[in-house]
């Protein structure tokens, strides 16, 4: 009905502008990958010679970049700040605590009374041990002592800030936290691996979950909706692994996305259009480079009257509006049965009459089963792949449905994709730590068994400032009438697509 399925597929161009990028979804032998997201796919408008080599200057050189600094290293980032002394009398306090305490019993009572009854033994404790505390002194360490006991530990101070993405923690003496972009270590440490064991099996055990030698391998999620993986060992050597991607709170929105210059006001409107107008909608990009944060930014557009289906490993999405049904996969059970994957959600939600259909990660057969559903009247679904380029993500699209068992032709496939997806949204993180959406591009169609692309927006990285932070900028193509142009007139939102276009342009 619109767009580029009814139409011949190109939208109307302003003079000079480049010719829509043929992309083939599957690269060529002896062709190279592409590396660089931030470079665009568009060839550089020539208007006079002068202009045309100093262009051709600035593609082939490559942006400043400072020469690498001495190895200098790593400082832990001061989190808690307490002594060698500290830890040892922490340690003496804790066990003559355990040794006295009932655990039993403690978790029979609420929060409240359990920390009450733990601050009365551990002050008898330090009296009969005759430990010299000050009152501030005691009352840190009986906040520890009872986030020993009853909460997640040493992880609790980390997990109470806003600010943190994500928590790694490689075994009880090493804790990396990523902070604005940049991985930082820090000095929090457990006392031992089975103290941080014990915080893992607290933690899965609140989703009736299991991690030891016999299973060493699992997801959970915390109270707050923190998405949690563990890892022991046998397979982690050195310890438990546990990473933590923390729950934002206040989620970002596509204005605090434009305030964090991660995409320009004219590229966050046509985005904004994208989504009111129903386009499918693919979101690519690396690990933590914001691409569940851009899903959730772009479903904010979805009118309130819309059904929409979720359907995530780990329920991470927040939709505001009243009519979403979430839906979450889950694994085998310890006799391995049990599983519900990706596939069975997404086919099952086409039997619960959805408008919208939003997949958190697409990572296997279940490609096949959203495309089809994207192409059979549940227009603006939307999903996120892992690819560092659009190009990419549409051969990952390819060789997901080819490795899920579907025997079919190649062409067949590249049709089906080119027929379903009508925007590829480009998500980086870049090497200073920030993020940034470089790429809003549209599928056209095919010529040949070529998939066509045209982008409409780029994000080309010009440099670097004194303190590393890479300087760039976003970049209209100039394109005046993209392919979804038909669908955003039937939706009303022609005149706002021009204007966004336009200024774009300036
Ligand atoms: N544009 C942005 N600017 C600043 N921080 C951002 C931006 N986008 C995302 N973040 C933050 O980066 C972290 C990772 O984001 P997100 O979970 O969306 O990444 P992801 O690509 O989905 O990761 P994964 O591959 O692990 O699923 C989050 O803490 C999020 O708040
Ligand atoms: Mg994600």
């Amino acid at each position: 009905m619109f767009g580029k399925r009814d139409s011949d597929g190109g939208g109307l161009k302003r003079k000079g502008q480049a010719a829509p990028t043929p992309v083939q979804t599957a690269p060529q032998p002896g062709e190279p990958e592409p590396t660089a997201p931030q470079q665009s796919s568009q060839p550089v408008r020539v208007e006079n010679p002068a202009q045309a080599a100093e262009q051709v200057k600035k593609v082939v050189e490559a942006p400043k970049v400072r020469p690498p600094k001495p190895q200098e290293p790593v400082k832990p980032v001061v989190v808690e700040t307490r002594s060698e002394e500290y830890y040892r009398t922490k340690s003496n306090i804790y066990n003559a605590l355990i040794d006295t305490i009932d655990l039993g019993q403690l978790a029979q009572l609420d929060p409240g009374e359990a920390r009450e009854e733990i601050g009365d033994i551990v002050r008898e404790i330090i009296a009969i041990k005759n430990v010299v505390l000050s009152i501030a002194e005691q009352e840190k360490l009986l906040q520890d002592i009872c986030n020993d006991v009853l909460g997640y530990g040493p992880l609790e101070p980390l997990l109470e800030r806003d600010d943190i993405a994500d928590i790694m923690v490689n075994g009880a003496g090493q804790v990396f936290i990523e902070v604005e972009g940049k991985v930082q270590l820090t000095n929090v440490r457990f006392r031992d691996n089975s103290q941080l064991m014990n915080i893992c099996q607290r933690i899965v055990s609140q989703v009736g979950r299991r991690v030891d030698e016999s299973s060493p391998i699992c997801d959970a999620r915390l109270a707050d909706g923190s998405r949690v993986n563990v890892i022991s060992n046998p397979l982690s050597i050195d310890g438990p692994a546990l990473t933590i991607r923390k729950f934002k709170k206040d989620k970002l929105t596509m204005n605090n996305l434009v305030e964090f210059k991660s995409i320009s006001p004219e590229g966050a409107k046509v985005l904004s259009i994208i989504g009111a107008s129903r386009c499918n909608v693919l979101i690519s990009g690396g690990t933590g480079s914001g691409k569940t944060t851009l899903l959730n930014c772009m479903t904010a557009f979805i009118e309130e009257d819309e059904r929409v289906i979720t359907c995530e490993d780990a329920a991470e999405l927040q939709l505001q509006q009243p009519h979403v049904v979430r839906l979450e996969t889950r694994p085998p059970n310890l006799e391995g049965s049990g599983e519900i994957t990706m596939r069975d959600l997404v086919r099952n939600c086409l039997r619960m009459r959805p408008e919208r259909i939003i997949v958190g990660e697409v990572r296997g057969p279940e490609a096949f089963d959203l495309l089809q559903a994207m192409n059979t009247g549940h227009d603006g679904s939307m999903g996120t792949l892992h690819a560092n380029t659009p190009r990419e993500a549409l051969s990952r699209l390819e060789s997901m449905i080819t490795m899920g068992g579907f025997n079919l032709p190649s062409r067949t496939i590249r049709e089906m994709i080119c027929g379903s997806i009508d925007v590829i949204i480009q998500a980086a993180r870049l090497r200073d730590g920030s993020r940034r959406i470089t790429h809003i591009t549209e599928v056209l169609g095919m010529e040949g068994d070529v998939v066509i692309t045209q982008d409409l927006f780029v994000y080309e990285v010009e440099g670097e400032d004194a303190d590393g932070k890479i300087l760039g900028r976003h970049k209209s193509t100039g394109i005046a009438r993209p392919a979804f142009w038909d669908r955003a007139r039937y939706y009303g939102r022609e005149g706002e697509l021009a204007a966004a276009l336009d200024a774009a342009a300036d």
